[in-house]
């Protein structure tokens, strides 16, 4: 079968054809372990731990979308990065990473690490592009390639020639770009990291994680087997039969995410208004080297504070208030009040989060729908 492009391998990679039996659909393997062909011969797969049918059919889809020669399924996207990360460090090294990331990824670097006698920097996005900083033979530099909650762009083509030349190893949370819009190995980092949670498995009904590479499969399989937060046959199943529309629904979230960013940065309401796409952002440039659609995150500050964020989002009838993103609705949050709550007021202030920025995550509903929404909830402010 001729399936190169991204719709024909979202519909069609790594599915399981049983024979004998016409399955058009990989099935659901709900199984613990699995039988010996042969007393003291195993067969493919031994026990779901260390690897299961589906949640092998789910890696092989994304890793041929992700264009990596291996990939893993994880229970969570924090499982993915804890699993992935530790593989490469031990007590004495030091990590490089940015100041603004997820709020739980980093809690990791900034609490966890550290009990290990892990050193770890934190630089801003725009240092990074100017690659300004000495570099303290860092194992890895860690980046999220559209970052958590600001939408910087990392300039992963210029960053990742520095970390080659440097023997450092760059791996890059792409879950707000999704595979759709950028393949952060292809462009020469050594691992892409999901939550699979977000777009890529898309109805807002499961947490899963992925990490898709070419280099270091035993080590990576090692940790993973040993740390243990493999996913379920059932939760790689809706996560694999999700990613089938993934091309589908990033064509929308990519346009109505665009328009909506048009609407905000025109509105007299709202101060700031971060999206990689629109042309007059800092990263604009940046964005359209790295990447080939700039998604439906946006993020920005309402004018007045966060008594006027909040007068917003309750006059909003489309997005619901809740943390998380990348689902086929659209949903709306204030990073400071979830996602990056647990941030002491200086890493805040540090990583230029304030009280009133807003999240939103924007669905594929109609934009004249979400057009018509937003432009009234401004106008009641
Ligand atoms: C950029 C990013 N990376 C990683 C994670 C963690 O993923 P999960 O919630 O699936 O563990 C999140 C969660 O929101 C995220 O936004």
């Amino acid at each position: 079968m001729i399936s190169n492009g991204f719709n024909s391998k979202c519909v069609h990679s790594g599915d399981i054809e049983i024979d004998g039996i016409g399955n058009v659909v990989t099935p659901i393997f709900e199984n613990s372990t699995f039988e010996f062909p042969e007393s003291g011969v195993s067969g493919d797969y031994i026990y779901s731990r260390w690897g299961n049918p589906t949640v092998k059919s789910f890696e092989d889809k994304y890793a041929d979308v992700e264009r990596t020669e291996h990939a893993f399924a994880y229970s969570t996207g924090m499982a993915a990065i804890t699993s992935s990360v530790m593989p490469y460090l031990k007590s004495g090294d030091s990590v490089l990473s940015l100041n603004e990331l997820y709020g739980q990824t980093f809690g990791f670097f900034s609490r966890i690490l550290p009990k290990y006698k892990i050193n770890v920097d934190f630089i801003s996005v725009s240092d990074l592009n100017k690659c300004d900083f000495k570099n303290k033979n860092y194992k890895i530099l860690y980046i999220e390639s559209i970052t958590n909650p600001l939408l910087e762009v990392p300039d992963i083509i210029e960053i990742a020639k520095m970390c080659r030349e440097e023997g450092i190893k760059l791996l890059v949370d792409a879950t707000f770009a999704t595979p759709y819009n950028q393949n952060p190995v292809s462009l020469g980092a050594d691992m892409a990291l999901h939550s699979g949670t977000k777009y890529i498995s898309g109805h807002t009904d499961l947490v899963i994680g992925l990490s898709g590479f070419n280099d270091n499969y035993d080590d990576l399989d090692y940790y993973r087997k040993t740390y243990g937060g493999t996913p379920d046959a059932f939760q790689a199943f809706l996560a694999y039969r999700g990613m089938k529309t993934l091309g589908l629904r990033m064509e929308r979230h990519n346009k109505n995410g665009m328009e909506l960013a048009k609407v905000l940065n025109d509105s007299q309401k709202i101060d700031d208004v971060y999206y990689p796409g629109l042309k007059e952002g800092k990263y604009f440039n940046v964005a359209e080297k790295n990447l080939r659609g700039y998604s439906g995150m946006i993020s920005f500050n309402v004018r007045g504070g966060i008594e006027n964020s909040h007068k917003l989002i309750k006059n909003l009838s489309i997005p619901k208030y809740a943390v998380s993103l990348g689902g086929v609705e659209s949903l709306i949050s204030i990073p400071v009040e979830g996602t990056h709550k647990a941030l002491t007021e200086e890493e805040r202030k540090a990583s230029g989060i304030k009280d009133s920025l807003v999240r939103l995550s924007v669905g594929i509903e109609d934009l004249e729908d979400l057009v018509k929404d937003l432009e009234n909830a401004l106008d009641k402010i």
